[in-house]
């Protein structure tokens, strides 16, 4: 359990929706049916007012300024999270009888190879799946087709617990990346991206959204059937308000961005990260009855996988751990064993705990 005040709060290492910042939770709880003396939730402004453009106004600066974003970029909140954006991407990017370049490291990006096959030729720069997804291509395996209009890659994938530990080089290829499960949690040189985009639940706030970062020179590119709805271009023009936006979402996102303010930003987030995932990867490396799932030169800080070798008895740990309050560690259901989501809002302690009920599990099970 969490020590001080919030004895009721446990340790959570789901993959997403997943842990938010305790006092992003509590602010919107104490402003939850008055904010700021206006007599109304957030949840019941018009996403017109005066009150509510505040709030956005202020969320979309505190992001730039978190992500150094430069002018060159446009920042959107849009509905429908990452999934939304395996069609947009390419809708808005892949033009007439396009081409482009995907690695694909794991399921997210497999999806979203799926999805663009619709819209135009799709190579396949690399792929890791023959060994399970177990690694990240290194630079001089990805093949460059030479007509691609992007490059897309997944930063960080959730399930399988690889990172990418460098962006690719592309020759001036747009780099197209979906950065659901490691935005925020490091400094990231934007001005290289032509598009990043993330689902909000995971190191941002509740779910239904992504954020999507976009080099305003690659707008207005779309295919002519590209829904409204999902045109960058309109959401650059009607700043991200074409339609009613995910006003609530983005108002806890701006709480989020003040913890993290308060936290050094994203080169204090990167601090924290590396030191919860090396208490954890100590904690299976020195061990005889966990492994890592992950290739160790492509272990992910976010999403830590592990299991035994045996499914029961990954069963009972996950079981005698969530009796402890360190809950949420089943693998995805795809690959089965253990996975710790030690995203920014999991303390260190969380993680401190989790390695030491790993050693008592495996001192009583061996
Ligand atoms: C890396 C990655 N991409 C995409 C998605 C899909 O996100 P959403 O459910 O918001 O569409 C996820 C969800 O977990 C993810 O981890």
């Amino acid at each position: 359990m969490v020590s001080g005040n919030h004895r009721d709060r446990i340790y959570n290492f789901s993959a997403g929706p997943s842990m938010l910042p305790l006092s992003a939770l509590e602010t919107a709880a104490a402003e939850m049916t008055n904010y700021r003396g206006s007599g109304m939730s957030v949840m019941e402004m018009s996403h017109r007012s005066k009150v509510y453009l505040e709030i956005f106004n202020e969320t979309k600066a505190s992001l730039r300024a978190a992500l150094s974003v430069p002018d060159t970029h446009e920042i959107l909140f849009m509905q429908g999270g990452a999934t939304f954006q395996f069609s947009a991407a390419p809708l808005n990017l892949i033009g007439e009888n396009g081409e482009a370049d995907y690695a694909i490291t794991g399921s997210f990006s497999s999806i979203a190879a799926k999805e663009a096959r619709k819209y135009g030729k799709i190579n396949i720069s690399a792929s890791s799946e023959v060994k399970d997804f177990s690694y990240i291509p290194p630079p001089g395996a990805l093949k460059l087709s030479g007509g691609a209009k992007y490059f897309y890659y997944c930063a960080n994938n959730t399930i399988y617990g690889t990172e990418w530990q460098y962006v690719p080089e592309t020759g001036g290829v747009p780099l197209v990346c979906d950065m659901s499960s490691n935005i925020l949690s490091k400094p990231v040189d934007v001005s290289r991206y032509g598009l990043i985009f993330a689902g909000a639940q995971k190191n941002m706030a509740p779910a239904g959204m992504a954020v999507v970062i976009i080099d305003k020179s690659l707008a207005g590119r779309e295919l002519p059937y590209t829904p409204k709805i999902m045109s960058y271009k309109t959401a650059i023009e009607k700043d991200s308000m074409d339609n009613t936006p995910p006003c609530y979402t983005i108002y806890m996102l701006g709480l989020t961005l003040r913890w993290l303010e308060t936290r050094g930003g994203v080169a204090g987030m990167e601090k924290r990260k590396a030191a919860k995932a090396k208490i954890l990867y100590d904690a299976i490396d020195a061990s005889r009855l966990f492994m890592g799932c992950a290739d160790k030169a492509s272990r992910s800080d976010m999403n830590i996988t592990f299991r035994t070798t045996d499914k029961d008895t990954d069963a009972r740990f996950i079981r005698q751990a969530e009796e402890r309050g360190l809950v949420n560690l089943a693998g995805h259901r795809s690959v089965g064993g253990m996975r710790a989501s030690v995203y920014n809002a999991v303390p260190e302690e969380g993680a401190r705990a989790l390695a030491d009920f790993m050693r008592e599990f495996e001192e009583k099970n061996s």
